[in-house]
């Protein structure tokens, strides 16, 4: 009687599975696929230019017609699709660049559609690579003299790109600027357009980085004065993240971003499990160069080291993986 609910067996102690290969497979917990990818790529104007981008070994500024042929690299690799950014030939203070007709983003969507159908092209929707002082909107003096970014400004010109984006026939916008509102406006714009089956994929949640670095070289895009501070959010506030989040989804983000990724894996986790919204992460520009650089002098194994990066963004609940890897892990993978 006594015996009754005791363990008949000694307690199963933690044990660590004797792997084989095959059965780390079959009990692995995280599964990584190309199809969790996204290359993002720079285009800028002229012809059969593939201008070397210094601190981001392996990526390019490239012309449209050079472009069109990385598509086709990457559409075979099985990556599903790309981000473009564009590097316009002239910059001004209302970012004209940003949303003309024949702009550099609009013409190269186009061109990748045309030749790549297959392909998914997401835009940037974002004023700094067009602006001439390389803030993400519209610069005013503030009544004590201050310069300041004017969200509201911002918003009509963010609009309007995304709309010049979706006739240019791209698949999903992606608003990176962090101004107020900016998705709802972007949304009704594009419902008013006709485009209400485009999906916005939110940088809901991006901090101010020092890992944007080499971006801004890539991309043509420092702040000509003062920096993001005012418009991206704070490193130190996780609460407020998860508040820039929910206020996206209320104003119709289909798809919500962490922006870096690596020093922010515990917002995806929480981000995923409180929204279960699909969530990308973006493997920002120094966290590539940081992992490039070390490996160029023999210090760590890039592979290595990379595919463990990319399972800890899928172990934390990414659903889309943003990153300049993207070739190299859909090759890795296939292997
Ligand atoms: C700007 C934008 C930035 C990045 C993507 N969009 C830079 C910034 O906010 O300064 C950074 C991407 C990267 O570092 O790889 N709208």
């Amino acid at each position: 009687m006594s015996d009754l609910g005791r363990p008949q067996f000694p307690a199963a102690r933690p044990r660590r599975l004797r792997a084989t290969p095959a059965l780390r497979r079959l009990v692995r917990e995280t599964r990584l696929s190309a199809d969790n990818l996204v290359m993002p790529l720079f285009v800028r104007g002229g012809k059969g230019v593939r201008r070397p981008i210094n601190s981001m070994p392996g990526n390019f500024q490239f012309s449209v017609d050079e472009l069109v042929k990385e598509a086709r690299v990457i559409q075979k690799l099985g990556v599903p699709a790309i981000l473009l950014f564009g590097l316009p030939d002239k910059k001004d203070a209302k970012a004209s660049g940003a949303y003309a007709k024949h702009g550099i983003v609009q013409t190269a969507v186009r061109a990748v559609k045309d030749a790549v159908p297959e392909l998914l092209v997401i835009t940037d929707v974002c004023n700094c690579e067009y602006t001439s002082h390389g803030h993400c909107g519209i610069v005013r003096k503030r009544r004590d003299g201050a310069l300041d970014v004017d969200n509201d400004a911002t918003l009509e010109l963010l609009a309007k790109s995304a709309v010049s984006h979706a006739e240019a026939g791209a698949d999903i916008v992606a608003p990176s600027d962090m101004m107020d509102g900016r998705v709802a406006a972007i949304r009704r714009a594009l419902d008013k357009a006709g485009f209400a089956n485009t999906p916005i994929m939110s940088y809901a949640a991006k901090f101010a980085s020092g890992f944007y670095g080499p971006f801004r070289e890539a991309a043509d895009s420092p702040p000509q004065f003062g920096d993001r501070r005012t418009y991206q959010m704070d490193c130190a506030n996780g609460d407020e993240a998860l508040r820039e989040v929910a206020l996206d989804i209320a104003e119709g983000a289909d798809i919500v971003m962490v922006k870096p990724a690596l020093a922010y894996l515990d917002l995806v986790r929480r981000v995923k499990d409180r929204f279960g919204y699909p969530t990308a992460v973006y493997n920002v520009s120094g966290e590539f160069s940081m992992v490039k650089a070390a490996a160029e002098k023999g210090w760590l194994d890039e592979r290595a080291v990379v595919m463990e990066i990319m399972t800890a963004f899928r172990r934390s609940g990414a659903d889309i993986i943003i990153t300049y890897w993207a070739k190299d892990v859909a090759r890795w993978l296939g292997e």
